[in-house]
């Protein structure tokens, strides 16, 4: 693999779908991939893996502009000189906080030119074609490229006759030559792909992606609906394929002994974003995020004397039509903090719970609540009492207080210790203030080892030292503004 030439720069790659609303539901945004950025080095193999849903098949489809991405660049094959200073000046920006800064102004405009000028998610169709030569797609359903009525030899045909200026004798040369690599043979040229077993087809997918000699390969799920036995075989034509020709891969699947065979590097994504990347080995065995510790942990460890605690994550996987606040792992997160994205709507439940005098005897010495009400954007809750009644309003504000301190000592009860601020509205409800969450950046806590997590954010450490007063490593202690 070489070191030094950067093949493909993604740079905050997002795409939202749209969803259609009716008379009852607003229209909304699918947060499907999520400012998603990282690099990939000629001959290199990029692993992507995440639970289904979580965005690896749209942000394969928005690189290869099969699909329009809503915001970001994706930059490929350019001069060495023009993808450093775009990858450089990225990281600049993304470092610098102040965004008024004439550093960062002068940045972001050059940055600008450079997109307008290399970016393919700024080109139209026809200067796409140039790039269509330098990128294949390969799926996991090798249907989608072979035509069920046309000879296999026309439809690996297709690509070199749209992309290339090869003529018919050189094209059946090439496909001869290529059928012969991926282990079949000329006859099988002229069946149809119907002929074909599920491994054979896919080579012949492989075989058609490969003919107009691409430099770039995003193979989505390529093995995942064979036989173990024929998935290895394609693997291993994979490989063999890459290292001939020094391709890059892009490698998604959500079969984690499959990608860490296949892959250099690998990153892994929930609801999105991307969560952490580093080189496969210090992945598996050093993984930083609490997401891949949990989703490695499933793996199946070969020793019999080595056990490893498996992490059952509760809770679903968020709509990413609906995402939390800040992490959006916070939710299943086990070691959540404070400030992880706590809002009123994960509250909520918990809080109308605690106050529920047939579930906490606590409760019933309150007054009565008629109301909890919730408003996720000011992120606050409200209690209404009932009408009517007197009491001591400080000495309930206390005891309410004193609850939501026990219940943030509970297993699973940080969320609690979000609440940051009790007080009585003119109106009489008691709100309930909520914390404002922080949101994880990509950062490099090691060389070349990135995660999102405010565990390893050192500005928001620092931050978190300012306003809380609390060490690195401390407990969480609730400490709410009465
Ligand atoms: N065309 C579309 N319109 C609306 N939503 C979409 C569309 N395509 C994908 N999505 C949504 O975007 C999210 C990401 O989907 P995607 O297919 O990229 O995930 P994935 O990681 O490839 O999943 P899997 O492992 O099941 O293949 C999902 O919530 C999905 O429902
Ligand atoms: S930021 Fe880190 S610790 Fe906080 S919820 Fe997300 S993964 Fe967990
Ligand atoms: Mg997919």
């Amino acid at each position: 693999m070489n070191d030094e030439k950067t093949i493909l720069y993604v740079s905050h790659i997002s795409k939202f779908f749209q969803t259609s609303g009716t008379i009852l539901r607003k229209k909304r945004y699918i947060k499907a991939v999520d400012d998603v950025t990282f690099n990939l080095k000629e001959g290199e193999t990029l692993g992507i893996v995440g639970e289904t849903g979580c965005g690896k098949t749209t942000l394969g489809r928005s690189i290869l502009q099969l699909i329009k991405p809503t915001s970001g660049d994706v930059f490929i094959d350019l001069p060495d000189d023009v993808m450093m200073e775009v990858m450089d000046i990225d990281k600049r920006l993304s470092t610098l906080e102040d965004e008024d800064d004439e550093e960062y102004a002068q940045l972001l405009d050059r940055y600008q030119v450079l997109s307008k000028e290399h970016s393919i998610t700024k080109k139209g169709n026809r200067a796409m074609k140039k790039y269509r030569k330098i990128m294949q797609p390969v799926f996991q359903d090798p249907f989608s490229s072979l035509d069920p009525r046309k000879l296999i030899k026309d439809s690996i045909a297709e690509p070199m006759k749209l992309l290339t200026e090869m003529n018919q004798t050189e094209i059946l040369d090439k496909e001869i030559s290529l059928i012969t690599e991926i282990g079949m043979s000329e006859d099988h040229l002229y069946r149809f792909p119907h002929e074909f077993s599920g491994g054979q087809r896919q080579r012949l997918g492989i075989a058609r992606a490969i003919s107009i000699e691409p430099r770039l390969m995003i193979l989505d799920e390529p093995t995942s609906a064979l036989d173990v036995s024929v998935q290895a075989q394609i693997l291993n034509i994979l490989k063999d394929l890459q290292k001939t020709r020094n391709i890059s891969f892009i490698f998604i699947s959500h079969h984690l002994s499959v990608i860490r065979m296949m892959s250099d590097r690998v990153a892994v994504m929930y609801l999105g974003k991307l969560v952490e990347l580093s080189e496969t080995e210090e992945l598996f065995t050093d993984m930083l995020h609490p997401y891949t510790k949990a989703l490695l942990s499933a793996i199946p460890i070969p020793d019999p004397t080595i056990t490893r605690e498996r992490i059952v994550l509760e809770g679903e996987i968020p709509s990413p039509a609906n995402p939390p606040k800040g992490c959006y792992f916070h939710p299943r997160c086990p070691v959540a903090m404070k400030n992880c994205g706590w809002s009123a709507r994960d509250l909520v439940e918990p809080i109308k719970d605690m106050l529920d005098p047939y579930r906490n005897q606590e409760a019933s010495t309150l007054p009565e609540i008629t109301e909890i009400v919730s408003d996720e954007q000011e992120n606050i809750i409200d209690l209404i009492f009932a009408e009517g009644q007197t009491f001591d309003k400080e000495e309930v504000k206390a005891e309410i207080a004193k609850m939501i301190m026990k219940e943030s000592s509970k297993k699973g009860g940080v969320k609690f210790s979000a609440i940051g601020d009790i007080s009585y509205q003119e109106t009489g409800e008691l709100r309930l203030a909520i914390i404002e969450p922080d949101t994880p950046k990509l950062m490099e806590p090691r060389k070349d080892h990135f995660v999102s997590c405010l565990l390893f954010d050192y500005n928001y450490n620092d931050r978190k030292e300012e306003s809380y007063g609390e060490a690195e490593g401390e407990e969480e202690k609730p400490s709410i503004n009465l």
